[in-house]
Order: structure tokens, then C-alpha cells, then sequence
């Protein structure tokens, strides 16, 4: 069959290099893509969110399965747009339909459904301009540091934690009354802060049944030793170490089953990826956001750890039969080492040459901010290239993905040299 996957990152480029792999695939088509992408796989130049010139393309190119990698066409409807439209209705949609991706979209509704559903979550209240007041008196009776969440969508950034009383009202005056990240902050949720070790946790879903994919952990800041600004992930580990067997049951009975129940009881469907962010404190998982979709760059560990042809395990998300489904998973550790513009996270430039990602050794190279400019491939955007590797454990991993990083150039090139380190 002919399929299109909607995105343009590591992530996309991971789903790609997978899907080509499946028998079931005539062609591939990725939107937009970027220079990986284009090498095995056929990118069209239209925007993830234009679901007209989605739809064109759909029916130009005879598609017949649409996988969505990032989160902002799901939260827009692009499922519900779909199945709204004659043409596009039998056409399964990966991704969930609007109303589920609010999941991600609202984080206010996101602590209702784990509060309704007894999820284990940090304890929260959220203010809009209409109760400033009360806003303040929450963060009073807090303690240090405070955890402001814009409601919305605000690119990963609308998440801040403060450890001073005075600068956290300030922020919450900013983020309700000043607009601080547009209408995304209209809303805030302030929560108790939770002090653990993060993990992300997979799950596919098909609305009825679902397997759990491997886990993950993602390294977000830019600096060694978990220093300085947030980014969009430096680095990722599958499995992760400390996710030992007993702590994967309570992750599955106290978090998993409730999601999975709780979006059928709440008559919400689902046919798509859940990644949960858990955070473990004192040996016990609570749960820091939902996404809709895969991580990234997580996907560029947990996507080439699994066995199976993706696109049958797919099809089966799409006729609700995925428990029939036998998810085979490599046992093996799989790393990646997220390779960055020099200035990345803040202003950084494009359009530097990129050499030597083709002469990995034991390793793969996705690639995430790529595009090709006059012949040459070159860099397109903060997070340029993930060097993905397998080992027995994650340091066999890790080394193989340093070696390899040796032989990649592009001018002002960085990375962080300790992923792992906390482990
Ligand atoms: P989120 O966008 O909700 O994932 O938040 C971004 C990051 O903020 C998370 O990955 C955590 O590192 C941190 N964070 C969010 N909520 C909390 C919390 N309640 N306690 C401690 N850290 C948090
Ligand atoms: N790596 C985090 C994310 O994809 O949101």
C-alpha cells in the first residue's frame, strides 16, 4: 500500500526508515520531510496543518495509511477531518481524533482525566485572570520550587519552575494577564513538585486492546549534567535501566490500564501512540504529562526496537484487532546522541554543509533538521542529526554512537558528551 507519514523530524525519518522495511509498502511519502526522509522515501512540500493540500495529496497519490508524527495537526482535527470527508473517511488515520489530543493540548484536562481515572499525578489547582488571587494564595501555601504549566500548546516551552515565591507570582501575572505564551497561558495549572527520575512510557492503541512499547529516557537540557535551557531532547536510552520488572507492573496497573480504560469510559477514541511522561518517586510512578504521539527523540530508540512489520501492527490499529498482534521487542539497549547547531537552543544558523553521516559503522544516522540545498545536504534547523546505536547495555550503545559521531561534520556542531549520566 501507499502511505504518508505527516512531520518532518528524527521521529519521521525513524518511522520512514522503518515502514520501508515492511512488505505490505508500495510507496512512501513523507510531508514535508527533510533530507533523510528524501532519500528512501518521496517528501511532498506541504504543511502538516494544511489538510486541504493533505487531502490532494491523499488522493493524488492513492495513500492508504497516514501516520502523523507531531502533535499539532492531531490537537487541530486532522483524524476528525478525515473521517468527516467522503473521500478520506476509510483511511486510517494513526494519531487520535481531536477530542483525545486534548490530552496534550490541554494540560487542565489532562490532570481532570488522571484525576477522574485515579492516576497517580502531582496535586494541582488551575487559575485563569478571573482568580489571579486565589492563583497566589495556591502558591503560598506551596513549597519552593513552584511548577507553572501554560494550558495549551506553547512549542515545550510553557512549563516553568521556580524556586522563588515572589518571581513565581510575578510569572503567573505574566502568563495570565500579559499573555506570556499567547492564549496557551490563558489558563495556568500550578502543581506540586515532584522530585524523582523522569521516564517516558509508550503505548500503542487501537481503542479496544494495546501493547506497550518500550521505554525511554530523554535527555532535555542543553547543557552536561541536566545544565541550562530546555530543548526539544539531546539524547535518549531504551529500555531504561531502572524500569525493572516490578516497577513496570505498577506503571502498567496504576497508570497504563486507567489511561486506556479511562479514554474508553470517557467515550474518548483512540487509535494512535499514548506516550506518558512518568516521573518515579520513592519507587512509585506518577505521571507528568501525556502525549499524543511518539517522542522525539525517543522514537529514534524505541521505533528500532521493535520487531515487527510496523505497518501490519498499524493495519491492526486501524481494524481495532491489535490484540492479536504479537509485538516482538529486540532486548538489546538502543541509545541516540541528538547532534545540534552551535547556539541551539537560542539563535543558531542554517544551511551548513553536512558530511560524513553516511559513513556510519554499526550505527544509524536520522536525520532531523536536514534539507538538501543545491545537491548538498545541509543543516535546517536546532537538532540536525540522531546517531542511533544498539549494545548489550547502554554504555556499549553509547560508545558506538560517540565513535561514529567522529566521522560527522557540519561547522559549529554540538552534542552532549554525557548521555547516560545519571543513570
Ligand atoms: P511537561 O511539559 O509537563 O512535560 O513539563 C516539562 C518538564 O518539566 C518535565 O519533563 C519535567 O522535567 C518538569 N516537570 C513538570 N511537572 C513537574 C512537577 N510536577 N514536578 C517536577 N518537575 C516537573
Ligand atoms: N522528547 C520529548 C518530546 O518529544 O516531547
Amino acid at each position: 500500500m501507499n502511505i504518508l507519514i505527516l512531520g518532518s523530524g528524527g521521529r519521521e525519518h525513524t518511522l520512514a526508515w522503518k515502514i520501508k522495511q515492511s512488505s505490505k509498502l508500495k510507496e512512501l511519502f513523507v510531508a514535508p520531510g527533510n533530507a533523510g526522509t528524501a532519500e528512501i522515501a518521496t517528501n511532498i512540500p506541504i504543511g502538516v496543518n494544511d489538510f486541504e493540500a493533505i487531502k490532494n495529496a491523499v488522493l493524488e497519490n492513492k495513500i492508504e495509511m497516514v501516520i502523523v508524527g507531531p502533535e499539532d495537526p492531531l490537537v487541530n482535527g486532522v483524524h476528525d477531518y478525515f473521517l468527516n470527508d467522503s473521500d478520506l473517511k476509510d483511511i486510517p488515520v494513526i494519531g487520535p481524533q481531536k477530542a483525545a489530543a486534548t490530552l496534550e493540548g490541554s494540560k487542565e484536562f489532562a490532570k481532570e482525566f488522571m484525576y477522574r481515572h485515579n492516576i497517580p499525578t502531582a496535586k494541582y489547582e488551575s487559575f485563569t485572570s478571573a482568580n489571579l488571587e486565589e492563583g497566589f494564595a495556591f502558591l503560598d501555601a506551596l513549597k519552593a520550587p513552584y511548577v507553572l504549566k501554560a494550558d495549551g500548546l506553547a512549542a515545550g516551552k510553557g512549563v516553568l519552575i521556580l524556586n522563588d515565591l515572589q518571581e513565581a507570582k510575578d510569572e503567573l501575572k505574566a502568563m495570565l494577564l500579559d499573555s506570556k505564551f499567547g492564549n496557551a497561558s490563558a489558563t495556568v495549572v500550578i502543581e506540586e513538585f515532584l522530585d524523582g527520575i523522569e521516564l517516558s512510557v509508550f503505548v500503542l492503541t487501537d481503542g479496544e486492546g494495546y501493547k506497550v512499547l518500550p521505554t525511554a529516557k530523554d535527555y532535555k537540557r542543553i547543557g552536561e549534567g541536566d545544565t541550562g535551557l530546555n530543548t526539544g531532547g539531546m539524547g535518549a536510552i531504551s529500555p531504561v535501566p531502572f524500569a525493572n520488572k516490578e516497577f513496570m507492573d505498577k506503571i502498567h496497573e496504576r497508570v497504563v490500564v486507567p489511561t486506556v480504560e479511562g479514554l474508553k469510559k470517557d467515550n474518548l477514541p483512540y487509535k494512535g501512540f499514548i506516550f506518558i511522561g512518568l516521573i518515579k518517586v520513592n519507587n512509585d510512578p506518577l505521571v507528568i504529562e501525556y502525549n499524543v504521539r511518539l517522542g522525539d527523540p525517543e522514537t529514534e530508540v524505541v521505533v528500532p526496537r521493535i520487531k515487527n512489520d510496523l505497518v501490519e501492527v498499524f493495519q491492526a490499529v486501524g481494524n481495532q484487532t491489535l490484540n492479536n498482534i504479537d509485538l516482538q521487542l529486540d532486548k538489546r539497549t538502543a541509545t541516540t546522541i541528538m547532534t545540534v547547531s552551535g547556539g541551539y537552543p537560542e539563535a543558531y544558523e542554517k544551511g551548513k554543509e553536512i558530511t560524513g553521516y553516511n559513513a556510519m559503522e554499526d550505527s544509524l544516522a536520522f536525520h532531523a533538521g536536514t534539507t538538501i540545498e543545491n545537491n548538498k545536504v545541509v543543516t535546517n534547523g536546532g537538532r540536525v542529526m540522531a546517531i542511533t546505536s544498539f549494545g548489550k547495555d547502554y554504555k556499549e550503545a553509547l560508545k558506538k554512537s560517540y565513535q561514529n559521531i567522529e566521522k560527522l561534520h557540519f561547522d559549529k556542531m554540538n552534542y552532549r558528551k554525557d548521555i547516560g549520566f545519571d543513570l
